[in-house]
């Protein structure tokens, strides 16, 4: 009887280090790096002639990435959205050190007649309101696994215009925003 019962107990602890087993492993094979956009900044440019936005972002590739997931030379694409509407976008070369943190800069300017009018409307109101202001963004950086595309979706950005500014609004908060992979 009780050898029966230690036997169970075995078999028990043996299906249950495999389970931890198991899962370690998944979220080993799972495991894409995030990035981060450690500032974001705004600037209005408003002639005359034509109203435009134009966002200057700072994104910091992990050590990890570059090399392994993205591939180290290509071009990766930057969507700005607002209230979940696409605003703006560009195109960027890129060059990246394999196994080394780095920073890419960004920028990517929306002119009034090319956005959605309500979306421009809304921005003008929280800009006149001097509101804070939060945009999505979305990277995709081309995927040397799979030759395929990499989207990274990332945390909304809260803009706040300076001090003494009618042009300029940069980021405020502590935490800067994380850009999560998301898987096809
Ligand atoms: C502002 O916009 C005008 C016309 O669209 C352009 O010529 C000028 O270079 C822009 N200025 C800045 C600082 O981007
Ligand atoms: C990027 O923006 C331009 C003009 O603002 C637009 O014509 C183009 O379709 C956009 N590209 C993508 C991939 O959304
Ligand atoms: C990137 O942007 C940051 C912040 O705006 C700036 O301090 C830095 O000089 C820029 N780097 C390059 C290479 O332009
Ligand atoms: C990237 O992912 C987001 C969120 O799932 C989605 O809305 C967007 O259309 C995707 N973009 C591309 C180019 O696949």
């Amino acid at each position: 009887m009780m050898i029966v019962v230690l036997f169970f107990i075995i078999i028990l602890i043996v299906h249950r280090e495999q389970q931890n087993r198991d899962e370690e492993y998944e979220r080993i094979r799972n495991y894409v790096p995030d990035i981060i956009i450690p500032s974001m900044d705004l600037v209005l440019n408003l002639t005359e002639t034509r109203r435009s936005v134009k966002w200057d972002l700072v994104i910091r590739i992990p050590s990890d990435l570059p090399g392994y997931y993205t591939c180290l030379k290509g071009s990766f694409q930057t969507f700005i959205l607002y209230q979940g509407v696409n605003i703006a976008n560009s195109s960027l070369s890129y060059n990246l050190i394999p196994n080394w943190p780095q920073l890419l800069n960004t920028s990517s300017v929306a002119f009034e007649g090319d956005m959605d009018s309500v979306v421009v409307k809304d921005i003008m109101e929280d800009i006149k309101e001097r509101r804070d202001m939060r945009f999505g963004t979305q990277l995709l950086f081309p995927d040397c696994r799979s030759g395929r595309t990499m989207n990274y979706t990332c945390d909304e950005t809260a803009l706040r215009f300076e001090p003494g500014s009618q042009r300029k609004a940069a980021t405020f908060e502590k935490t800067s925003p994380v850009c999560h992979y998301i898987r096809p």
